[in-house]
C-alpha cells in the first residue's frame, strides 16, 4: 500500500553506465525542470531522485537495491521523510516488477524507452500510485521530449537506438529494444538547439550508431556520414564525432567522410571485443579478426592519423590462454590510443551465460591486468608520440591551477594549458608534455 506525499519541487538524477545514459538523464532531468521542478544543487536535499541505472555488466541489479537503501537512510530530508525514488534505465526494464515488489520506497518504475512518462508518472507517485512502464519501441519517446535548453561547448546527440545484433553476451538487445533511428530532420533541429545553446562539438550516440539510416531533406536515404555531412554545414558547429559503432555497419560512405568531412574527428571507438575467430563466433560477432583488420587498414588509408579505440572482454565462456594470447596481439598489431577492457559478466536471459567452460575469477583477472597494460603501454607511447604536435583544443572547463584550462585534441586525448582563454574557445596549442591520462599544452 502506499500513501499520498507532497508533489516534489527538487530533484536529482544520478546517471550510471554509458553516454547514452548520461544523455537520457539530461532528458529526464529537463523534462522535469519543464513540470516547474528544479534540480537540487550539489548536497542540497532533493525530494525525488531518479537512479538511471545500467545493466550491461556485473551485479547491476544489487547495486540499484544498495543505493536505495542508502538513500532511504542518509538523504532523509529536514523534516525526516526520504525522497520519492524512481528507478529508470535498463535494469528498470530488465528487473522492474521485482524492483517494485522487493523495494517499497521505490514509487516509479520506467525503462529507458519509455521516460518521456516521467512526470506523470511522478504525479501519479504523489497521488499514492505506485507505476510500472517498460514499454518498447522508443518512437513515441522522442516526440514527447521538450525541446533542448542544454548550453555546453561538448554535448552529446542519441541518433540510434537499440540493437538487432544480439552479441551471446549482451543485455543491450533485451533492454533497449530493436535498432530504430531517429528521423532526420528532428536531429538537424536538436543540433541546432544544442549550437545556440553554445555547443561546438557534438557526439552522436547510438549503441550502433554507424547503423543510423534517414532520409534526408531531399528524400535521400541517407546513412551516418549523409547526417554528419548536414550538421557540418552549420558554421558554428566546429566538431561532430560518433559512438559507438559495430565493424559491420562501417560503410564505404562513413569511411570515406573520414577523409573528406574535416569537422569529423579522427577517432573512432570500434570495438573488436577479442582477437579470436573461434571466440568472436561463439559470441556472435559477424566478423573475423582478418575482417577487422582488413576494415581497419580502410580507414587508415582514409583517415592516416586516425586514433582508434575499442572494447574487449576477457574470459568470455570457453576461452583458453592460447585465444586470450590471441587478443594481445591484435592489441599489439592495432596499437590502440584507448580502450575499454571488461571481465566476462554472465547477464540473465543472454545465450553465453548458460554456455559450459565458464573462465575462473582468478584467470580472468590476471588476462584482465595483461591486457589493460598493454593498452596503457600503446596509450601512454601514443600520448607521447603527440609531443611536438601542434593541434586545436576545445576548452572545456577550468583546471585545478589558477589559470589552467582543460580541453581536448581531436584524437579526444585530454590536454591541459595555462593561459588566456574561455569556455568553448577552440584554441591552438604546442604539446609539449605527456603522461597516460593527459598533456600539457602551450597556446601559440
Ligand atoms: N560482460 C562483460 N562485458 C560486457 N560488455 C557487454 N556485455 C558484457 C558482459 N556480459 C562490454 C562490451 C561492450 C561494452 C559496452 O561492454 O565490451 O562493447
Ligand atoms: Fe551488445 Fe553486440 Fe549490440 Fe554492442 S553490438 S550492443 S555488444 S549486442
Amino acid at each position: 500500500m502506499s500513501s499520498a506525499a507532497p508533489s516534489p519541487k527538487t530533484f536529482r538524477v544520478k546517471s550510471f553506465g554509458c553516454q547514452m545514459n548520461v544523455y537520457d538523464g539530461e532528458r529526464m532531468a529537463e523534462l522535469l525542470a519543464a513540470e516547474g521542478m528544479s534540480a537540487a544543487a550539489e548536497g542540497d536535499d532533493a525530494d525525488l531522485v531518479v537512479l538511471n541505472t545500467c545493466h550491461i555488466r556485473e551485479k547491476a541489479t544489487e547495486k540499484v537495491y544498495s543505493d536505495i537503501g542508502r538513500i532511504n537512510k542518509d538523504w532523509r530530508r529536514e523534516d525526516g521523510s526520504a525522497p520519492m525514488i524512481a528507478v529508470a534505465g535498463c535494469v528498470a526494464q530488465a528487473e522492474g516488477e521485482e524492483i517494485m515488489a522487493r523495494a517499497p520506497s521505490v514509487k516509479v518504475v520506467v525503462g529507458p524507452q519509455s521516460y518521456h512518462r516521467l512526470p506523470a508518472m511522478v504525479a501519479d507517485a504523489a497521488s499514492g500510485k505506485r507505476s510500472t512502464e517498460t514499454d518498447m519501441p522508443a518512437e513515441a519517446k522522442f516526440a514527447a521530449l521538450p525541446k533542448r535548453r542544454k548550453s555546453a561547448p561538448t554535448a552529446f546527440l542519441t541518433v540510434q537506438e537499440g540493437c538487432d545484433k544480439f552479441c551471446t553476451y549482451c543485455v543491450v538487445p533485451y533492454t533497449r529494444g530493436a535498432e530504430i533511428s531517429r528521423p532526420f530532420a528532428d536531429l538537424v533541429e536538436e543540433a541546432k538547439l544544442l549550437v545556440a545553446g553554445g555547443a561546438r562539438e557534438i557526439t552522436l550516440l547510438g549503441q550502433n550508431v554507424n547503423a543510423w539510416e534517414g532520409e534526408d531533406d531531399k528524400g535521400h536515404t541517407v546513412g551516418l556520414d549523409g547526417l554528419a555531412r548536414a550538421l557540418a554545414a552549420d558554421p558554428d558547429l566546429q566538431r561532430i564525432r560518433y559512438t559507438t559503432s559495430h565493424p559491420n555497419d562501417m560503410t564505404d560512405g562513413l569511411i570515406a567522410a573520414h577523409g573528406e568531412l574535416e569537422k569529423l574527428m579522427p577517432f573512432l571507438h570500434l570495438p573488436v571485443q577479442a582477437g579470436n575467430d573461434r571466440v568472436l563466433r561463439a559470441m556472435n560477432r559477424s566478423h573475423t579478426v582478418d575482417s577487422y583488420m582488413a576494415l581497419l587498414e580502410r580507414i587508415r588509408a582514409a583517415r592516416p592519423d586516425i586514433a582508434l579505440s575499442g572494447d574487449f572482454i576477457v574470459g568470455f565462456p570457453g576461452e583458453t590462454d592460447a585465444e586470450f594470447e590471441d587478443t594481445l596481439r591484435l592489441v599489439d598489431a592495432v596499437g590502440y590510443t584507448q580502450a575499454f577492457s571488461f571481465k566476462y559478466s554472465p547477464r540473465p536471459g543472454t545465450p553465453a551465460a548458460t554456455m559450459p567452460d565458464h573462465v575462473p575469477a582468478s584467470v580472468m583477472d590476471e588476462r584482465l591486468q595483461r591486457l589493460q597494460a598493454a593498452i596503457n603501454r600503446d596509450q601512454l607511447a601514443f600520448n607521447k608520440a603527440s609531443v611536438g604536435k601542434t593541434c586545436d583544443v576545445l576548452v572545456e572547463r577550468r583546471g585545478k591551477l589558477p589559470g589552467q584550462w582543460l580541453g581536448k585534441s581531436p584524437w579526444l586525448q585530454s590536454v591541459h594549458f595555462i593561459g588566456k582563454a574561455e569556455i568553448g574557445q577552440m584554441v591552438t596549442v604546442e604539446l609539449v608534455d605527456a603522461g597516460p591520462n593527459s598533456l600539457a599544452g602551450l597556446l601559440v
